[in-house]
């Protein structure tokens, strides 16, 4: 069912409580390292104000603070950065309910910017059976609801999905996540083949599920990162000391074997610079004892260059190494890019792989980067995402 959005909204004189997803990375001074997700929300803010409502009013959480306010994960950086972008004022709510905030909202100018604090200082924000009053009092504060923040619309929460019901009629997409939509749901709908896909980052069991998924609709699978060690290890490669639960072993195996059936190639680096900063091929006894893999080596990204050659779509996910840490960034780098001039549609989720094309100065260079890690792999594997489930239908 299609769902409503922004432009469907009457927003005049109305009070316009808008879902974003400010979850920045921060620097320990409060300074923000990677504004993206705040300039991703900029062109339904600037949609919003057009309309002339009351107010516009954000919410967002900021890291995990599990329901206790902290001055470290304060949304109030946000609230400056967001003032700098659209060269007008944004205030900074005390906190996301209550008598204080109200006042705020009901005696601000016309077309002003408030911005509420971390909705996770509140148990109700993740787990309303904690705070049963979070929910109501937090859909007080508006006359219409719309939500944009894509990067959060996997989270069932109050902010999120929940509050879209005491708005009948009138919860709608932001702009945003209408705007990752469009480029996502090509992915399992119709892809461009050959369809490439390069999964990084640290955990199998975290994204199991989505490689299932996706393994029918794919025409080829590079797994790198922490990702890579359980299935080295479940293909009988040593992996010396790096990171390897055991529980993800046989998931692994179970992947390689559906692989194996539906003749979908898997590739596997085929070399490893460890923590000692040498590099090791995997041909003939692989990882060394005591050796922690920390990278995809150079000869690991030849060869999947030379594959990812023939591909017309390709989606990447997570880090190839541990890419924060240098020189343990150079396959991230280099895989990066190289995708950069690739003629074929390349779709980069998750905020670590964007960071690092964003840190090289090639953002512009790739057809989409999703805001949103956890949720467009979500979107993959399930086709849908409780914080748009929730929205009204137009
Ligand atoms: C993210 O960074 O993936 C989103 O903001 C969601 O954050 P969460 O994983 O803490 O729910």
């Amino acid at each position: 069912m299609a769902k409503l959005k922004l432009n469907d909204l009457s927003m005049q004189g109305k009070r316009v409580l808008m879902r974003v997803d400010f979850n920045v990375p921060l620097r320990s001074d409060g300074s923000i390292t990677d504004d993206s997700r705040i300039r991703a929300a900029l062109p339904s803010i600037r949609r919003i104000l057009e309309q002339k409502p009351a107010i516009l009013i954000l919410m967002s959480h900021l890291g995990r603070p599990r329901g206790v306010s902290n001055h470290k994960e304060s949304l109030a950086p946000c609230a400056k950065r967001l003032s700098e972008l659209l060269g007008q004022p944004v205030a900074m709510a005390p906190d996301s309910i209550g008598t204080a905030v109200e006042a705020l909202a009901s005696h601000a100018a016309p077309g002003s910017i408030l911005l509420l604090e971390n909705l996770r200082f509140h148990p109700g924000e993740e787990d309303p059976e904690k705070e049963p009053e979070f929910l109501e009092k937090l859909a007080k504060l508006g006359d219409v609801y719309v939500n944009d923040a894509f990067g959060s619309a996997h989270r069932a929460h109050a902010s999120t999905a929940l509050i879209a019901a005491l708005f009948p009629g009138r919860a709608a997409m932001g702009q945003l996540i209408e705007k990752e939509l469009s480029f996502l749901a090509p992915l399992l709908e119709n892809p461009k083949k050959p369809f490439h896909v390069i999964i990084g980052g640290a955990k199998v069991s975290s994204k199991a599920g989505v490689l299932k998924n996706l393994l029918p609709h794919i025409d080829a699978l590079y797994i790198g990162g922490g990702m890579a060690f359980p299935f080295l290890k479940a293909k009988g490669i040593p992996v010396g000391s790096s990171l390897c639960a055991n529980e993800d072993v046989p998931i692994a195996e179970e992947i390689l074997s559906v692989a194996k059936k539906n003749s979908l190639p898997i590739y596997l680096p085929i070399d490893i610079a460890g923590s000692n900063k040498e590099i090791t091929s995997l041909f003939s006894d692989g990882i060394p004892d005591g050796w922690i893999g920390m990278d995809i080596g150079p000869e690991t990204v030849d060869a999947w260059e030379e594959k990812l050659k023939s591909a017309a779509t390709i989606f990447w996910n997570g880090p190839v190494g541990v890419f924060e840490k240098p020189p343990y960034h150079i396959g991230t780098r280099d895989l990066a890019t190289f995708l950069a001039v690739s003629r074929a549609t390349v779709i980069v989720g998750g905020g670590d792989s964007i960071a690092a094309i964003e840190g090289l100065g090639l953002g512009s260079r790739f057809t989409h980067l999703s805001t949103g890690g956890g949720a467009s792999l979500e979107f993959l594997e399930f086709g849908h995402l409780p914080g748009i489930d929730a929205l009204s239908d137009k």
